[in-house]
């Protein structure tokens, strides 16, 4: 299927485009009154997940909406630790719930490499419905946690400010943390295998909680399984988003990736230089700056799109929008990337 608007694509793989793309992290979600109406019909989020038909429709709602040069595929990164054996619960205001957590090598023992085609079947079919229906308007993209996100959640169970039972587990038992890794790794490389296989036009792993383990850490029990990951994943372009580990930009530079996620506290030139020149750079928009008078957005959105300069770079914020922004400050965002001239 051609694509009638492939800049999303031309600029992660650093090609010249005639304007910059834009799409914003967590677009299809609770800020737009129409996710909320379907979402109000169900029993909850997960129903919302596990429902193809249901999950295309609200991908496509910031596509028709918003005017974005990309759609994400609705879903979640916790579908991976469900596939593997931890079923998890969405607590509405509180976020997610698992009732088995992994403590000890016996845990371990329970759980699987995940097998797409079986546990995640209804993820593959919502893709290859919105593939149909996007009818080649945009790219989609499809995503996965990275493999310290989700050792987060399979560990502590829930949120956490601090992960501090997953960051101890990392100093207790560093043995059965890297089984753990390894074991999320495997499932996380088959799933985004199939989601590409199925009409993902890219993939973005979310290393959302990478800011709280630092340099050190991070290079023993991170970086190797991002690079496992990037390895494998030759069939599309793969987006690598670490929030928080501007430390290890240099490192996420080296990786076999295409595009390296920017959070709104990296500089933008600083982060170009560790990062290098070959990759393409997302971001950072201050998901904050949506809250903002027109004009100080408008400033801001300049700013950053200078910062960046017209080539290797898709606009977006620096962390997923949040629930309570009003849509129209966010189509406000989009046409201002849209028309703005370097
Ligand atoms: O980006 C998109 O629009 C696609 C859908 C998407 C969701 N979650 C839907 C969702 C994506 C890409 C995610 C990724 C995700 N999920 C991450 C990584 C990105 C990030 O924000 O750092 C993480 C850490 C999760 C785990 C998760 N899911 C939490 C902690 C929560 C509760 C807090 C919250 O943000 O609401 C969720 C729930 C969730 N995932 C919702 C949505 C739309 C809200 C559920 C609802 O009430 O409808």
């Amino acid at each position: 299927m051609e694509l009638t608007n492939d800049l999303f694509l031309r600029a992660a793989r650093g090609e010249a485009v005639e304007r910059t793309p834009v799409w914003l992290m967590r677009q299809a979600g609770r800020i737009l009154p129409e996710y909320r109406a379907v979402r109000g019909r169900l029993s909850g989020f997960k129903e919302l997940v596990s429902t193809p038909e249901l999950a295309c429709e609200v991908t496509l709602q910031p596509v028709d909406l918003l005017g974005v040069d990309a759609a994400i595929i609705f879903s979640d990164i916790l579908v991976i630790p469900e596939a593997m054996g931890l079923d998890y619960e969405m607590i509405e205001k509180k976020g997610p719930w698992f009732e088995k957590t992994v403590a000890s090598e016996a845990d371990l023992n329970q759980l699987r490499e995940a097998d797409p085609e079986e546990g995640l079947h209804y993820v593959l079919e919502a893709i290859r419905l919105t593939k149909q229906e996007l009818n080649g308007r945009v790219p989609l993209i499809g995503f996965a946690g990275a493999p310290w996100t989700i050792f987060c959640y399979m560990v502590e169970g829930q949120g956490s400010k601090t992960f501090s039972k997953a960051r101890k587990m990392l100093q207790q038992q560093p043995a059965l943390s890297h089984r753990l890794l390894d074991l999320i790794t495997r499932s996380t490389i088959r799933y985004l295998k199939a989601q590409i296989e199925v009409g993902a036009d890219l993939v973005q792993v979310f290393d959302s909680w990478a800011g709280i383990l630092g340099p050190h850490l991070y290079r023993t029990f991170a970086l190797p399984y991002l690079q496992q990951i990037c390895d494998a994943i030759q069939e599309a372009p793969i987006t690598v988003f670490a929030k928080g580990a501007y430390y290890a930009l240099p490192e996420l530079g080296q990786l076999d990736c295409q595009v390296i996620g920017l959070d709104w506290c990296m500089d933008v030139a600083q982060a170009r230089a560790a990062v290098g020149p070959e990759k393409s750079l997302q971001g950072n928009l201050d998901p904050s700056l949506l809250y903002a008078p027109k004009p100080d957005l408008k400033r801001a959105v300049k700013i950053m799109m200078d910062d960046f300069g017209s080539r290797g770079h898709i606009a977006n914020l620096g962390h997923g929008v949040y629930p309570d922004t009003d849509p129209e400050q966010v189509k406000f965002f989009i046409q201002t990337v849209k028309e703005h001239k370097f």
